[in-house]
């Protein structure tokens, strides 16, 4: 593939012809909110709706994740109408996120708290209700703690386990009731989960997490 060059928020870079656009700009140090794409998946869900960017020649903006870059390609990364979208976004996805910063493995390195940071944005829902899912932490695996109330659907675990060669976890139920669990719904302990700690690597936000194996 060619080298080619295309300018982000008026800053010149190098990128591959037909890279994602979303990672040539991470991997140039120009940040945009992400949760749902995966550096191996060639065809993104872009469910998380957190990537938008403005591009010249572009009526509408449209997610990072899904756009192969082209040469002399021109993109913003904020704008009025790119924040407004990616704040609903993130209020969406916080309404649904069970927030417990103080007593999370992941603060510090959650995704969530970098988006809020880069962005301006508030954790706790303003507009929103949050929304109480009933769903209890899963601690029967003896190494790992999954808490479903904090996930995201951004499927990492899903892909990290299946990576791993084990292929125990997996997306159930539709909407709302959408959740990343085990082939019926079995406890983690129960499912053949060694606690490897694949899925704890790849959460990015502390649903999943590793724990001092009993
Ligand atoms: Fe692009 Fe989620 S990272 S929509």
């Amino acid at each position: 593939m060619s080298e080619i060059t295309i300018t982000i928020d008026d800053r010149q870079i190098s990128a591959r012809e037909g890279d994602i656009l979303l990672w040539a700009a991470l991997d140039n140090g120009v940040y945009i909110p992400h949760l749902c794409a995966h550096r191996e998946e060639e065809h993104p869900s872009a469910s998380c709706r957190l990537c938008f960017v403005e591009m010249q020649g572009r009526p509408m903006p449209v997610p990072a994740c899904t756009v192969k870059v082209a040469d002399g390609m021109v993109v913003s990364t904020r704008s009025e109408r790119v924040d407004a979208l990616v704040a609903a976004g993130f209020e969406l996805i916080m309404s649904n996120h069970r927030l417990d910063c103080k007593n999370c493995a992941a603060n510090g390195s959650c995704e969530l708290q970098r988006i809020a940071k880069e962005r301006k944005l508030r954790l706790k829902p303003k507009n929103l209700p949050a929304l109480e899912r009933d769903l209890p932490v899963d601690s029967s695996a003896a190494g790992i703690l999954y808490d479903p109330g904090k996930c995201v659907l951004c499927g990492h675990c899903v892909l990290a386990c299946r990576s791993s060669g084990r292929g125990i976890l997996g997306f159930t139920r539709r909407g709302y009731e959408r959740i990343v669990t085990t082939f019926g719904d079995a406890p983690l302990g129960e499912s053949g989960c060694d606690s490897c700690g694949a899925c704890a690597g790849a959460c990015p936000v502390g649903a999943f997490s590793t724990r001092k194996a009993r």
